[in-house]
């Protein structure tokens, strides 16, 4: 059996559920996988929770959904997530802070740091890959750890694992999709349910999906984010924001919708990699593989061999999420702890 050591950077909403599904599934990843995962550090704003021994953690869990962290025995006031990071013998880090895409902080000095220290990184955290995907990957590979980021584009949904894995014969030709669960979710309740934008926007908030600052979602920027992430990630670009032409959902009207919706077509918020970067919406048919509704995400990958290619899934929520964080952190227990 091996024990793979954990620490989690960040226990907000991604954090915390992390912790669930890693209590929830231990027994199940041990007696499938042959993996032990022991947390062993929990790094937040204001504290950090440090337990060599191990850290219960749904104990950890319980305690932050009441926002009493603080109470935990092993709850180190002094200790930030940096300090975690570096102090921590943990063989992976999850980093799992608020997405900053100006700065990328605090979670690009979480990685970089967590490289230096001979750590392998899992992350759901869109900012540090937009603003320094190159950086993070070269100094991943000088240290010899991985870096893997399933989570940070389609929540749940499989794409730079089946690209790296399952497609890994196939040159990648184009990418489309929706990536943002909150717009897709305004633009079908608009258009089935004949919502104002406002009001369908409120519920997107109420469903927990939407950003903190709605903006990112309506005006694309989540979007555009995702995208950079899949040109630097699947076409090894050194793409940034800048390089992205980006129009939101804030123009679209119930009456365009209607006008489309008796014409056959759904109008879709589409994030493209072909030939640039481009986020628009575009209109397409109801009966197309792009077309679907609610919170879903989809993304089509256009390949030499194996044709085209279509995932769809939830792409936000804890638990979603944590599907993704947890098969990169099991890929690495695989491949990089073979014999341990
Ligand atoms: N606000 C994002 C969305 C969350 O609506 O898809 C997932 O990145």
């Amino acid at each position: 059996m091996k024990k793979i050591r954990i620490s989690i950077i960040g226990f907000g909403v991604i954090g915390s559920g992390v912790a669930k599904v890693i209590s929830e599934k231990k027994g199940y990843i041990k007696s499938r996988h042959g993996i032990d995962l022991e947390l062993v550090g929990i790094g937040e704003r204001h504290g950090s929770i440090v337990c060599e021994d191990g850290i219960d953690p749904m104990e950890a869990y319980d305690l932050a959904k009441s926002r009493e962290m603080y109470k935990h025995p092993c709850w180190k006031e002094e200790m930030s997530g940096i300090d975690v990071v570096r102090e921590v013998n943990a063989d992976i880090v999850i980093e799992a802070t608020p997405t900053n895409i100006n700065s990328g902080e605090p979670g690009l000095s979480h990685m970089m740091t967590a490289f230096k220290n001979k750590r392998h990184v899992v992350t759901s955290n869109k900012g540090p890959l937009v603003v320094a995907y190159k950086e993070l990957k070269r100094t991943a590979e000088e240290n010899d750890v991985q870096f893997r980021f399933e989570a940070s584009v389609g929540g749940a949904m499989p794409v730079f694992n089946l690209v790296r894995e399952s497609l890994q014969a196939n040159k990648m030709l184009g990418i489309e999709g929706i990536l943002n669960g909150t717009c897709n979710y305004i633009l079908t309740r608009m258009s089935t349910e004949g919502l104002s934008y406002e009001h369908a926007l409120s519920e997107a908030q109420e469903l927990g999906i939407a950003e903190t600052d709605p903006s990112y979602d309506v005006e694309g920027i989540d979007t555009a984010c995702k995208l950079v992430i899949l040109a630097n990630a699947i076409f090894d670009m050194d793409a940034t924001y800048k390089d992205v032409e980006v129009e939101g959902i804030t123009g679209i009207t119930p009456e365009s919708l209607k006008l489309a919706s008796d014409e056959g077509y759904a109008i879709k918020l589409i994030g493209e990699v072909r030939d640039g970067l481009r986020v628009a919406p575009r209109l397409v048919p109801k009966d197309h593989p792009l077309a679907v509704g609610g919170t879903l995400n989809v993304i089509s990958l256009h390949t030499d061999l194996a044709g085209e290619i279509t995932v769809t899934g939830k792409g936000a929520g804890a638990i979603e999420t944590s599907s993704s964080i947890l098969s990169d952190v099991i890929n690495i227990s695989k491949y990089e702890f073979e014999g341990t």
